[in-house]
C-alpha cells in the first residue's frame, strides 16, 4: 500500500477499530494456546473481539496461522490483517545456545547468522515479529534472566543487539524468510534490584545512559522495528508509563520512529506498582507516554474510546499509534500478502534443516567456555573414562525461551559422546545419586567427567536466585567422586554463571557449557576429546560468591582502591572475606594452545579530534594446532568531569591462527571512541591521558598510553 492509501484506511476507520488495532492477545483468546508466556489472564470481550485485534502473541505454524489470518480478515470490517509475535529468542525449531553463550562467542556475525536461521524457520512458519534480541545488560546472576542477554558489557552487547536485529531483518523484513525484530525490555530490566526479576531499578543518569541504554541506541540505529518496554520501575517510574523514557529519550533522543509494545500486562501493572489509579488511568498514561500496543491487559481494549470522547485524551495519541502500527504491517508487505512466508512446505524444508543442525553445532563450538585445564584436557579414546551425573543424559538443556524446539531431537552429551566416539571407553552415570556402584566405577576410571550445574528450568523469566552456588546435591556429588579419584573434568551447564570457587580448585579441568542448545552437546563432545579447540570468553564475569554481586570488570577506581594484594586490606575498598575481582572475569577463557601476544605499539602517542592513533599488537599461536583468538581493547580515560570506569572493552577482532602462524592486529584509536557523558550529560570527549590494553581478556596488563588534545 501507498502512504496515502494506509492514510486513507486511518480516516475510514472508527475509534472502536483503531483501538482494537492496539491491543495483543495470546492463543487463549482464540480457542486454543499452546504455550502460555506470562500469567492466566481473562478479561470481558465479545466472542468476536478478539479477531479484530491487531496483533496476536504466540501462535505459530504456517496453516495454523492462515487460517487464523483469514478468519481474522474476514471478521475485521475493514479487512486489517494481523501481526503475528513470538519469543523467537535464540532460534525457532533448532536452538541454538542461549544468548549468555552467543556472547561468549565475542563473535557478532555469529550472532547474525543465528538469528537469520531463526528467521528463516520462523517465517515459514508464519511468524511476522520475533520478540528479540533481548539487549539488556547484565551484572547480576541472581537475575534468571542473564540468560536471555550476551552479558554484562555495553559495547558487546551493542555489536551482539545490531547483529542479531541484522539477521533478522536483513536490508528488508519484507522479504521472504525475515522478519521484523523487536529488541526488549526497554529499559534496564538487567538492573533489577537483588537481582529479583520484576524488582524496581536504582540507577543514576550516567549509568542509565552508559551501560544499559547503549545496546537499544546501537539496535535503533540498525533499524530495529519494534521496541518492548520493560516490566521495571527507572527513576520510579513503571517503563511502560514512563513518558520521559518512551518519548524523550527512545524517540527524541535515539530517534527511533517505530511501534512500542508493551511486555505481557505490563500496562495493567502500574496499577500494582502503584502509579495508576486503576485501569482506565493505566491506559491514559501509557498512551501518552507512548506506548502504542497492551500486550495481554484490558486497559486499553475497555478505556481509550471513552477516554478519547470524554476529552481526556486526545485522538491524534491513537492515531499516531494505529499508523505505526499499519506502517508496520505494510513493511511486511500483509495488505498485499497477509500469509507472508507461512508455508507449509518451507517448515519441512527449513524448521531443524541438516544446515541450521549444523550451525547449532558450530556455534556452540565458540561459545563454551574452558575456564581451567591443569592438563586433563583434551581426552583420547584409550582412556578408561566414567561421566557422571543427570545433565550428562538430560535434553532439558535448550534453554527455557526454546518454545517450539522439539525436546526429543535435542542431543544430549551421552548421545554425542557414544555418536562421535563410538571406542571410546566410555561408563555413563547419569544420575546424581551417590552409590557404591557409582563410586568404584569412578574409583576405577582414568578421568572422571561430572555433568553439574542447572538445567533450562533453573534460568529465564521469574526464576530469580539469592543463591548462586552450586546445589547441594551437587557439591556432595562432587566431593564424593573427587574424595575416590582426583583425575575429575567438571561440565557445567546452566543460563547463568555460578559461584563454584571450592569446586574450581579442586576440578583438574572445568568447562562453562551453557545451555548449548539442540546440537552443542556435538561441540561439546569434540571440545572433550580435542577435535575442536575452545575459543569461547566469559560474556558475563563469574564470581566468587553473590556477596560480590552486581560484579563488572568495568568497576571503579573509588576513592580508596586496594592495593595489588592478596587477602584484606583495612582502609580501603575491599571485603575481609572474597577478593574484589571475580573467579573468573569477562573475556577470559582458554584454548588447547598458547598465544603469545607482543607489547602494544601506537604509531603516535597524542591523538587529535580528526586523528586517529593505529594501536598494534603481534600475535604468535605457539602450539601445533589452529586456534580461534577473540583479541580484546579496552581504553581508560584516567580523569574525567565525571568519574571514568578503570576499563571499557572498545574493540574486538576474532582471528583464526593456524598452528605456528604470527598475525598483527591493528585497531584504530579515535576521538569518538573517547567520548561519555559529561558531569553535565553532554556526550564529549575530553582532553587529558588515556591508556589502552589489548589482550586476551579484560584483565590483561598489556598496555600503552596516550593523550587527547583536541
Ligand atoms: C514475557 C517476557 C517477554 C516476552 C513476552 C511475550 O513476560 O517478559 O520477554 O516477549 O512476555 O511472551
Amino acid at each position: 500500500m501507498k502512504k496515502s492509501e494506509l492514510e486513507k484506511l486511518l480516516e475510514e476507520m472508527t475509534l472502536s477499530e483503531k483501538v482494537e488495532q492496539l491491543v495483543q492477545l495470546h492463543g487463549g483468546f482464540f480457542g486454543n494456546i499452546d504455550i502460555y508466556t506470562g500469567p492466566v489472564v481473562d478479561f470481558k470481550m465479545t466472542p468476536e473481539q478478539p479477531y479484530r485485534t491487531g496483533s496476536i502473541l504466540g501462535e505459530h505454524g504456517a496453516a495454523h496461522l492462515k487460517e487464523l489470518q483469514d478468519k481474522i480478515m474476514e471478521k475485521q470490517s475493514h479487512h486489517i490483517p494481523a501481526l503475528f509475535m513470538a519469543d523467537v529468542i535464540h532460534g525457532y525449531k533448532t536452538a541454538f545456545p542461549v544468548p549468555i553463550a552467543i556472547g561468549s562467542s565475542f563473535n557478532p556475525e555469529l550472532a547474525e547468522k543465528i538469528t537469520s536461521a531463526a528467521a528463516k524457520e520462523a517465517s515459514a512458519a508464519g511468524v511476522h515479529v520475533a520478540f528479540s534480541p533481548m539487549v539488556d545488560l547484565v551484572r547480576d546472576s541472581r537475575w534468571g534472566r542473564c540468560m536471555e542477554s550476551t552479558g554484562e558489557d555495553p559495547w558487546l552487547n551493542a555489536r551482539m543487539a545490531e547483529s542479531q536485529v541484522k539477521g533478522f531483518q536483513g536490508e528488508n523484513f519484507g522479504e521472504n524468510g525475515k522478519m521484523a525484530s523487536c529488541i526488549k525490555h526497554f529499559a534496564a530490566y538487567g538492573a533489577v534490584q537483588s537481582g529479583r526479576d520484576y524488582n524496581v531499578t536504582e540507577l543514576s543518569e550516567h549509568t542509565l545512559f552508559e551501560d544499559y541504554l547503549v545496546s537499544y541506541r546501537a539496535a535503533v540505529k540498525a533499524g530495529v522495528s519494534m521496541v518492548m518496554t520493560a516490566f521495571n520501575t527507572i527513576d520510579r517510574k513503571p517503563c511502560t508509563t514512563n513518558k520521559r523514557l518512551l518519548r524523550d529519550i527512545l524517540r527524541e533522543d535515539m530517534g527511533f520512529d517505530g511501534v512500542v509494545i508493551s511486555d505481557y500486562g505490563a500496562v495493567s501493572e502500574s496499577i500494582t506498582h502503584g502509579s495508576s489509579e486503576n485501569h482506565r488511568d493505566a491506559a491514559k498514561k501509557a498512551m501518552e507516554a507512548g506506548c502504542d500496543i497492551d500486550m495481554m491487559s484490558e486497559c486499553y481494549l475497555q478505556n481509550l474510546e471513552s477516554l478519547v470522547n470524554d476529552g481526556e485524551l486526545s485522538e491524534s495519541l491513537i492515531d499516531e499509534a494505529v499508523m505505526r502500527i499499519l506502517v508496520l504491517k505494510n513493511k511486511l508487505g500483509l495488505f498485499e500478502n497477509p500469509y507472508k512466508d507461512a508455508s507449509e512446505e518451507d517448515e519441512k524444508k527449513y524448521c531443524f534443516c541438516d544446515e541450521h543442525k549444523k550451525l547449532s553445532r558450530e556455534a556452540a563450538e565458540e561459545t563454551i567456555v574452558l575456564l581451567k585445564n591443569d592438563g586433563l584436557l583434551p581426552l583420547n579414546e584409550k582412556q578408561k573414562i566414567a561421566v557422571v551425573g543427570s545433565l550428562a543424559d538430560s535434553s532439558e538443556i535448550t534453554g527455557s525461551w526454546a518454545l517450539f524446539v522439539d525436546k526429543s531431537q535435542t542431543v544430549t552429551m551421552k548421545n554425542a559422546i557414544e555418536e562421535l566416539y563410538p571406542n571410546a571407553d566410555v561408563t555413563f552415570i547419569p544420575f546424581d545419586e551417590i552409590t557404591e556402584k557409582m563410586l568404584s566405577d569412578v574409583k576405577t576410571a582414568d578421568v572422571v567427567i561430572l555433568a553439574l550445574g542447572e538445567d533450562q528450568s533453573q534460568t529465564g523469566e521469574s526464576f530469580s536466585k539469592a543463591d548462586i552456588s552450586l546445589s547441594k546435591v551437587h557439591s556432595e556429588l562432587f566431593n564424593a567422586v573427587y574424595d575416590v579419584n582426583k583425575n575429575v573434568i567438571t561440565v557445567l551447564f546452566g543460563g547463568r554463571p555460578l559461584a563454584v570457587p571450592e569446586l574450581a580448585k579442586k576440578t583438574n579441568s572445568l568447562i562453562e557449557a551453557w545451555l548449548p542448545g539442540s546440537c552443542g552437546c556435538y561441540a561439546l563432545a569434540d571440545i572433550l576429546f580435542g577435535k575442536v579447540n575452545p575459543s569461547g570468553r566469559l560474556s558475563m564475569s563469574m564470581p566468587y560468591c553473590v556477596g560480590q554481586l552486581p560484579i563488572s570488570y568495568s568497576a571503579f577506581s573509588t576513592g580508596r582502591p586496594k592495593p595489588k594484594m592478596d587477602g584484606f586490606c583495612p582502609y580501603v575498598s575491599n571485603y575481609m572475606d572474597v577478593p574484589n575481582v571475580p573467579l573468573y572475569p569477562f573475556g577470559y577463557g582458554l584454548s588447547y594452545s598458547e598465544v603469545e601476544y607482543s607489547a602494544v605499539s601506537l604509531d603516535k602517542n597524542i591523538l587529535s579530534k580528526n586523528d586517529k592513533i593505529t594501536a598494534s599488537v603481534t600475535l604468535e599461536n605457539k602450539s601445533n594446532i589452529a586456534v580461534k583468538e577473540a583479541v580484546q581493547l579496552y581504553i581508560r580515560d584516567i580523569k574525567g568531569s565525571v568519574v571514568r570506569p578503570m576499563r571499557e572493552l572498545k574493540g574486538l577482532q576474532k582471528i583464526s591462527l593456524e598452528a605456528g602462524e604470527k598475525r598483527t592486529v591493528d585497531f584504530e584509536i579515535t576521538e569518538a571512541m573517547l567520548r561519555f557523558y559529561d558531569a553535565d550529560m553532554n556526550y564529549v570527549s575530553e582532553n587529558g591521558d588515556f591508556t589502552l590494553w589489548i589482550g586476551h581478556d579484560s584483565m590483561t596488563e598489556n598496555c600503552a598510553d596516550f593523550r587527547l588534545e583536541k
